[in-house]
């Protein structure tokens, strides 16, 4: 069936601007728009969170006390609309007891404990109200092992339920560091039959994981980078599900994400101390200046580099071959600035360098919008070293604000950094290969030097800038796959 229109239900655990701990909200919150803008009728769904809730955001009830199962109890809850700026519908999934705390997935100590009570409700929900409402989307679009389970309701629980039966799932895994494991006894939880639970469901390794449910269960997997397709069929990156996503490789495809330039160009970021562009850089001087005066860092550093790293504190990240060389790059006299929230021994380790740093280093440990931008724009540099990376978006963020990316080269990060060839003039950041703090401090090491040449460095900063992320290719992308689900479209 060919259809003009096609209905897509997004569910995501995180959507900027409700609320975010990372890329996935960013890519949640500026995919629909892109999708809507192709023709298609996107509508968004999420947890109500104690964040949403205090941003004082107006809605309306759209369901009153809806009847979600949850293992042998009737959980009732309210859906509450809103609005994206653009007019896509949003649905909040309210549930005080499992939505209204402080953080959204755990405290730095840990997940919390009932994460499989709180995601199961958020999946059924999800579907229980599109139904009630009649909204009979043609595609659920499902992220991240918080949504793994409604690709598997689709084809169990509600297999002969006339209302889902012309839809298809897509499932995007955005990092498959996060599986959504349980202990196998806690299926009923689920309210999924134990006849689905062998290697072929959502059984994995003796457990239950959300994330291979939404893997097995889907009609088409993707994930946010090429390179990152290939990697987690890999044992080095498939964190166990390797074997798994090879078999289900026909499934499977690499789309990059997009960048909402709304929300990141230099030239309208409301967040800077001062806008600029490549035709007129002034407003970048004036924003490194800032910088350096709000992180207490040194004045000779407005002539030294200045590296910026924004990041979710995990061993994702590479902040551990960091701070194995944080002595050494401090000795090339350049400023490093961290802004970053997470595992607690990694915050204690950076906190202790900058400690040991006063002046050239300065971090900020929490969850910090507008000085992640303050720090897109101030940077020279921007070091993203990740041990594995899906997609990255703060690589992509750096180019346009001019600031040079010094990247590992994997998944995302190894599909849109291109090293800088002085030779050529071509190129649009730096690019190590071995996970090691000796290949990192090297590598810092050759954009230190480029950075006093400054006709060079301004032609690698003009190769980023003028360089085009934004989401319309790969939501045509996606909106293709979706098509290509249909039979006969
Ligand atoms: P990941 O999703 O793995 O965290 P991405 O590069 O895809 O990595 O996206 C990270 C997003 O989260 C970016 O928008 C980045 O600016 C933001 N971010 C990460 N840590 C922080 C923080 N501590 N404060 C503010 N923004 C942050
Ligand atoms: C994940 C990944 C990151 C990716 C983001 C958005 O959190 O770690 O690489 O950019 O999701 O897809």
């Amino acid at each position: 069936m060919v259809k003009d229109t096609l209905k897509v239900l997004f569910l995501a655990p995180e959507v900027v601007p409700f609320a975010k701990t990372g890329g996935l909200a960013d890519v949640a919150g500026s995919l629909p728009s892109a999708l809507h803008r192709l023709g298609a009728d996107v509508r968004i769904g999420l947890p109500y969170y104690r964040m949403i809730k205090e941003k004082g955001i107006a809605t309306r009830i759209a369901s009153e006390r809806l009847e979600v199962p949850l293992g042998h109890l009737i959980l009732r809850g309210d859906v509450l609309e809103t609005e994206t700026e653009d007019g896509l519908p949003v649905y909040f999934f309210e549930r005080e007891d499992l939505f209204d705390r402080p953080n959204l997935y755990g405290t730095p100590e840990g997940d919390y404990y009932d994460n499989l009570e709180r995601f199961t409700y958020f999946c059924r929900a999800a579907l229980l109200f599109a139904r009630e409402v009649d909204f009979d989307f043609d595609v659920v679009h499902c992220h991240d092992w918080q949504t793994g389970l409604v690709p598997a309701y689709l084809k169990t629980l509600y297999k002969t339920d006339s209302f889902f039966s012309a839809a298809v799932s897509v499932f995007t895994i955005h990092n498959i560091g996060y599986q959504g494991i349980f202990p196998r006894e806690r299926l009923p939880t689920c309210s999924l039959p134990s006849s689905e639970l062998h290697p072929g469901g959502i059984e994995y390794w003796g457990n239950i994981s959300l994330l291979k449910a939404g893997i097995m269960y889907s009609d088409a997997i993707t994930t946010v980078s090429p390179k990152y397709s290939r990697e987690i069929q890999t044992s080095e990156y498939g964190m166990g599900m390797e074997g798994i996503l090879h078999h289900r490789r026909t499934f499977l495809h690499g789309i990059l994400n997009g960048v909402d330039y709304g929300l990141w160009s230099p030239q309208t970021d409301t967040h800077v101390p001062a806008n600029y562009s490549l035709e007129k850089l002034a407003g970048k001087k004036r924003s490194k200046e800032f910088l350096i005066k709000e992180m207490n860092l040194d004045l000779t550093l407005m002539n030294r580099p200045v590296l910026g790293m924004i990041s979710r504190l995990s061993a994702q990240k590479g902040l551990d071959l960091l701070v194995q060389i944080l002595d050494e790059i401090l000795a090339l006299d350049l400023g490093l600035v961290v802004l970053g929230l997470g595992d607690e021994e990694i915050q204690e380790a950076i906190q202790e360098a900058a400690d040991r740093h006063s002046g050239h280093m300065g971090i900020k440990i929490g969850f910090d919008e507008p000085l992640a931008h303050r720090i897109m724009a101030g940077a020279d540099i921007f070091l993203v070293p990740s041990q594995y990376e899906p997609c990255g978006l703060t690589q992509m963020y750096a180019l346009r604000y001019g600031t040079v990316p010094v990247v590992r080269a994997t998944g995302g990060l190894d599909d849109t950094i291109v090293p800088f060839d002085p030779e050529t003039g071509e190129g649009n950041g730096f690019k190590f290969e071995p996970y090691e703090a000796k290949t990192l401090f090297e590598t810092i090491q050759q954009a230190v030097k480029l950075f006093n040449d400054y006709r060079a460095w301004k032609t690698l900063m003009a190769n980023g800038m003028k360089a085009d992320f934004s989401w319309d290719r790969s939501a045509k992308s996606y909106l293709e796959l979706y098509r290509s689900l249909f039979k006969g479209a």
